[in-house]
């Protein structure tokens, strides 16, 4: 993809899975890669992959949900590249418990807010600002098809979701002039670590059926489509939620 040679950035819960597959993607793009997670062995071993292959990269200690936290992965990005030109808020976490709305307590609650969103306004507030002092640059935040899939089973995860569209909305609203751009990759069932600790056998054979492709998704499928949208082959693609899911949802 074109214009990626060069570039600095951030994805922010890049350890494993989806997260780690884009690391992989952009490093092999050429761009020069921070990988914050809280699995900081996991990010470790991939920074240290591409770093052996040739590539650059750098780990770095992150909870997502703390301010300072994110203020020191931004931080040492600029530190070590020299400035900052795309970050992917791709963290996520807090399903236990996540039940339907009568029954999910507002402790589950409130933490699904703070992992699943607010911790993406934090990114947001602290990415911005070194964004514009290079003249302009790239948001993507990582949603769902539960976003807008109308699940009877979970809230908090859906509704924090659906909160990231409307964030990335008004980024892509408020700083366009100024070069930014901000969109959303809503994957559908890919399957990572996470989904096999968290989905039952069941759940996944089901979601096969209902996917008009021949199989479900692969992490590499999702790096795709952000590194897409980070590169100059994606430099007028603004305010979209872009949904990689093989079809299971059909949507204008
Ligand atoms: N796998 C799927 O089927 C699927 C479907 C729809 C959306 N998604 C979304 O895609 C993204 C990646 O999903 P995944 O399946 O790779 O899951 P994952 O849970 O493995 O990925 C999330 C990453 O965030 C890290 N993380 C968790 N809490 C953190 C914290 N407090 N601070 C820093 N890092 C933290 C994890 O260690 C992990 O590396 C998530 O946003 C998820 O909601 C996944």
């Amino acid at each position: 993809m074109r214009g990626l040679t060069g570039k600095v950035g951030i994805v922010a819960g890049g350890g494993r899975g989806i997260g780690a597959a884009t690391v992989r993607r952009l490093a092999a793009e050429g761009a020069a890669v921070v990988v914050g997670d809280i699995r900081e062995a996991e990010a470790a071993a991939v920074a240290a992959e591409i770093n052996n292959g040739g590539g650059r990269a750098l780990a770095v200690a992150l909870d997502i949900t703390n301010e300072q936290s994110v203020a020191d992965l931004v931080e040492k990005a600029v530190a070590t590249y020299g400035g900052l030109d795309f970050f992917h808020a791709n963290a996520a976490g807090g399903t236990q418990g996540d039940v339907d709305a009568l029954n999910c307590s507002l402790d589950v609650f409130d933490q699904s807010i703070a992992i699943n969103l607010r911790s993406h306004f934090i990114c947001t507030q602290k990415a911005l600002p070194v964004l514009l002092e290079r003249g302009g640059g790239a948001m993507v935040y990582t949603s769902s098809g539960a976003a807008y899939g109308g699940a009877p089973w979970q809230v908090a995860y859906p509704v924090a979701k659906n909160g990231l569209h409307a964030l990335m909305r008004h980024v892509a609203a408020r700083w366009g002039k100024q070069g930014i751009r901000a969109n959303v990759v809503a994957p559908g069932l890919v399957l990572t670590e996470a989904v096999r600790e968290h989905l039952t056998d069941q759940y996944v054979e089901e979601g096969l059926k209902r996917v008009p492709s021949p199989r479900l998704g692969q992490p590499d499928d999702i790096a795709g489509m952000v590194t897409f949208l980070v590169s100059d082959d994606g430099q007028w693609v603004n305010g979209q939620v872009l949904s990689v899911n093989g079809g299971a949802a059909m949507r204008d």
